[in-house]
């Protein structure tokens, strides 16, 4: 039922005939803000995840001021209100580590404060989930305004120019630069070269990713995940944001009513189209459990096998994201699968998706493939299974090198990061390039916060060699910039007794992509043997978020979602005293 001014949750703290809601009203107009603004207009939370060590982020304080404009423009009253920043290169260990923190900042700042709606101002991989988990729990009609991605960038080496973006370069060029065929002076240059413009990461990482799976979820406005942070579309996007939320209120436009398992199944084709980060698989589940939607990871691969990826995107493809706009972005991608896709959805403009993409033709099919013609032959996602991975385990097959994707090897295990690093350094290091490297204790208990430990570095003796892939597992997760054939995410993780912990130098573990199988070839007796024999790592943290953390995180296949922050049990709305 649409709103009245009567209805509206601001009311609460502003309105009543008390010295409570005076003191409201003095205070606020102790800024500036008119009585009459706060008793006529609806107020609009603007959670913005900017900060001076997040360059993701970098712009989202000009764009508040866009996002403002908007509201006023729609007859609404904007407040700013900062929340954690989470850039994901600065902040350590991890910030899967502050996801949930993020999300419940964001669910309690809405709930405390009085606002009837939101804006969320957010991109880089982190803050767009944990923006979204926070204001689906809270329930207020809500509007996902995305960072957008930097600008692409050019290097010249040898006189050819070449293309040049966040992540998956840096990756590349550091395997080069160890193999010798990158100098000190190129290494140098290159870190002024790959990240040229304010925004989130140009590949097909987990930045993007989000923001294209929260498109699809009909959480954006048509288009939006695509612009470039640095384009004067991306600032008028940012202004119809605010008009757009304030006309939300009056439609009581929910996430409740455009989050369905329809919704969720058209985000899982989205990133199976693009080639999207691993990542996304943690996240969309913990999205979907917070909506009250069952999503599992055999849902994901269902979708995986029907849909190939079709965006020629680093790090499955050759191109950024900054092609992607101009071969018309997420909307022209979403057509050429439309056949896949739940056409009905209600979005946030309050049409279906199917309106909102219609017309939205690709541009350039170099970038935005057809169907019959997809980037590879591995799909995005493979949801492996077996004795190493009960509840299941994630690989890019796309960013995979094919000859990997049946192999048998004998593992080399490092039980934590600075071991493996070390190991990896050491040139006289037991290990070709059939050997299965194997690190453990990087889950969400373990290490703890899963970090993006999975992409293991090739061992120095092989990049000198010329390897460039190998296999690799873990229950930490991968960096969506990155690429190789390796397993992440291996569920239940080895710190809470999970198999990879029973892994042992020289056991030899068996993958198999199209069978979707991952298995340890050790007979049974013997790894209950190894069990008993098996003790728990002692790294348990005595406070802090960390602690609640460690205590109450969920497993990979589940979300890594606190356990008592999912499900749909309301927000209670405060006391006003
Ligand atoms: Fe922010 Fe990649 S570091 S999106």
């Amino acid at each position: 039922m649409p709103k009245s001014l009567h209805d509206l949750r601001s009311r609460r703290w502003f309105a009543a005939a008390d010295m409570r809601a005076f003191s409201h009203r003095q205070r606020m107009q102790q800024m500036g803000v008119r009585r009459e603004d706060l008793l006529g207009r609806p107020a609009i939370a603007i959670i913005n995840t900017w900060s001076d060590l997040s360059p993701c982020h970098a712009h989202l304080r000009e764009r508040a001021e866009a996002v403002k404009r908007g509201v006023l423009i729609a007859g609404g009253l904007p407040f700013e209100l900062p929340a954690l920043s989470l850039g994901e290169v600065m902040v350590k260990p991890t910030t899967m580590l502050y996801r949930n923190l993020l999300a419940m900042e964001v669910e309690e700042l809405l709930r405390s404060h009085p606002v009837d709606g939101a804006v969320l101002l957010a991109g880089c991989d982190k803050t767009t989930p944990g923006t979204l988990m926070g204001a689906i729990s809270m329930g207020l009609p809500t509007i996902f305004c995305p960072a957008g991605p930097m600008l692409n960038d050019r290097y010249l080496k040898g006189g050819q120019a070449q293309t040049v973006g966040a992540g998956t370069h840096t990756r590349m060029f550091w395997d080069e630069y160890q193999a010798g065929r990158v100098n000190e002076a190129e290494w140098v240059q290159l870190e002024s070269r790959m990240t040229r413009s304010a925004g989130t990461c140009n590949t097909m990482g987990t930045a993007s990713t989000m923001t294209s799976i929260t498109e699809a979820l009909g959480l954006t406005l048509p288009g939006a995940s695509s612009i470039p942070a640095m384009d004067s579309a991306h600032t008028r996007m940012a202004t119809t944001c605010g008009e757009r939320i304030v006309q939300m209120i009056w439609e009581d436009l929910t996430p409740a009513r455009i989050l369905t398992r329809g919704s969720f199944m058209n985000a899982a084709a989205v990133q199976m189209a693009l080639g999207g980060s691993t990542n996304a698989a943690v996240h969309i589940i913990a999205l979907a459990r917070r909506a009250g939607i069952e999503l599992t990871l055999a849902d994901l691969d269902t979708v995986a096998r029907r849909i190939p990826v079709i965006a020629n995107l680093f790090p499955s493809g050759d191109r950024l994201m900054e092609d992607f706009y101009y071969a018309g972005g997420l909307p022209a991608l979403m057509n050429v699968i439309a056949a896949e896709l739940s056409l009905g959805e209600m979005t946030v403009t309050g049409a279906s998706l199917g309106a909102n993409i219609l017309g939205r033709d690709v541009l350039d099919a170099q970038v935005i493939r057809p169907l019959q013609d997809p980037v590879g032959s591995g799909a995005a996602l493979a949801v492996l299974r077996g004795n190493l991975a009960p509840h299941g385990a994630v690989m890019k097959a796309s960013a995979a090198n094919p000859k990997f994707h049946k192999h048998r090897g004998p593992a080399l295990v490092f039980d934590n990061q600075p071991q493996m690093l070390r190991a990896m350094a050491d040139l006289k290091l037991e290990a070709d390039e059939n050997t299965v490297l194997v690190l453990r204790n990087a889950g969400p208990v373990g290490a703890p916060g899963m970090p993006e430990w999975g992409n293991l570095p090739i061992p120095k003796k092989l990049l000198l060699q010329g390897v460039r892939d190998m296999v690799r597992v873990s229950d930490a997760r991968m960096s969506g910039t990155h690429y190789g054939s390796c397993v992440l995410h291996v569920s239940p993780e080895s710190a809470v007794g999970g198999p990879l912990a029973l892994v042992q130098n020289g056991d030899i573990i068996a993958l198999d992509i199209e069978a979707r199988s991952l298995e340890l070839l050790v007979d049974a007796a013997e790894l209950a043997r190894r069990r008993a024999a098996w003790v728990a790592p002692n790294r348990r943290f005595a406070r802090g978020f960390t602690r609640l953390y460690q205590e109450h995180v969920t497993q990979a296949h589940e979300g890594c979602d606190l356990d008592f922050l999912q499900g749909t049990q309301a927000t209670p709305e405060p006391e006003i005293y």
